[in-house]
């Protein structure tokens, strides 16, 4: 059986995943770690504090244990790296390595690191941006990442280390709040629609962006660790997609259950962080290597989320 550790497990995907991966493997054997108090959605199974930047730490952690198996989500997110740059670079890639290492180091079976569509800068193609093209980012969150692949890369072809990575797009859950990326504003939007607010997006209207729900994100992160090896052929990161919309989009889209929802728009410096990204990603390596698929369209996301939120709401 499989002894799981996750960093960074009270944020927004780590919640989710956290709780999943202990349906699955069983409470006990799912370790979840961060710099934070845990919160509900994790559970009442094991925790440790634990800081990413001190390999040490890290090593203690999994000792303690006996993990096999590490799913490595600390990071500091898009908008908020570009307000820390240096923190930014520190946090991704001396935590990646500190876990690359010790992967190495303790022969641990397999880990998981997820990278980003902020990979892509303005020099991919927009639409349909492929698995492999150029990235060149404009963003120190996307150059961390790049970076990241490309460590994962090495690991995997010089030492063996079973490292898979995907690149997620902007993510979207509604148990827990988002981290300061630049796609938060598709969780927000639904918690001011709820209120009975006008929503004023930091974003322009037609900018077109690529999502998933947390829901398919959680699948697609546990079906990439779950296939054999043998069929993981993208060792840099692979692209999935599940919907593109822009902010107009998902605003008609609550319009449908919520006909008095407003929004305005009020571009701030993440505008640009978005406009250097994909439209849409094309993600026809994963589902062919290893069969993903997505469950959630804008409006069926619109209705889970319309229809479970207020009870988050009410408990908070
Ligand atoms: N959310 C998205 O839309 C999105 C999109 C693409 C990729 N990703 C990637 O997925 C991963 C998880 O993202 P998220 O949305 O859950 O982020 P988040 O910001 O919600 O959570 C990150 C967690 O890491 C913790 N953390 C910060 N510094 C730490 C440290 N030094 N040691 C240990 N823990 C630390 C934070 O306390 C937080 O709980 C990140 O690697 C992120 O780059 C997220």
């Amino acid at each position: 059986m499989s002894k799981i550790l996750i960093t960074g497990a009270c944020g927004q995907l780590g919640s989710e995943l956290t709780s999943e991966l202990r349906n699955i493997y069983g409470t006990d054997n799912v370790i979840a770690s961060d710099i934070r108090e845990p919160n509900e959605y994790i559970g009442d199974g094991p925790f440790e504090h634990l800081d990413v930047m001190n390999k040490g730490r890290i090593e203690e952690v999994i000792e303690k244990y006996n993990i096999t198996v590490l799913y490595h989500l600390a990071a500091l997110l898009s908008a908020n790296a570009e307000k820390n740059i240096d923190l930014a670079w520190k946090l991704n890639m001396d935590g990646l390595l500190n876990v690359l290492n010790i992967a190495r180091e303790k022969n641990l079976e397999r880990i998981f690191w997820p990278s980003s569509i902020a990979v892509f800068g303005p020099d991919a193609p927009k639409k349909d941006t492929p698995q492999n093209t150029a990235t060149n980012p404009t963003t120190v969150y996307g150059i961390t990442k790049v970076a990241g692949e490309q460590w994962c890369a090495y690991f995997y072809n010089k030492f063996s280390v079973d490292v898979r990575s995907l690149r997620y797009p902007g993510l979207i859950g509604y148990k827990s709040l988002p981290g300061g990326g630049t796609t938060d504003y598709a969780v927000d939007i639904y918690h001011k629609a709820l209120a009975g607010e006008t929503f004023t997006c930091f974003l322009e209207a037609d900018a077109a962006l690529p999502m998933m729900y947390m829901s398919d994100a959680v699948k697609a992160t546990i079906d990439l660790m779950q296939v054999p090896e043998e069929k993981v052929k993208v060792r840099t990161s692979y692209n999935v997609s599940a919907i593109s919309f822009t902010p107009e989009e998902i605003a008609n889209s609550i319009k449908k259950q919520i006909p008095d929802f407003e929004i305005e728009y009020e571009p701030d410096y993440r505008q640009e962080i978005a406009s250097s990204w994909p439209d849409s990603i094309d993600d026809s390596a994963a589902r062919s290597d290893w069969g993903w698929k997505h469950e959630f369209d804008l409006d069926k996301m619109t209705a889970d989320i319309l229809e479970n939120l207020p009870q988050i709401i009410e408990k908070a």
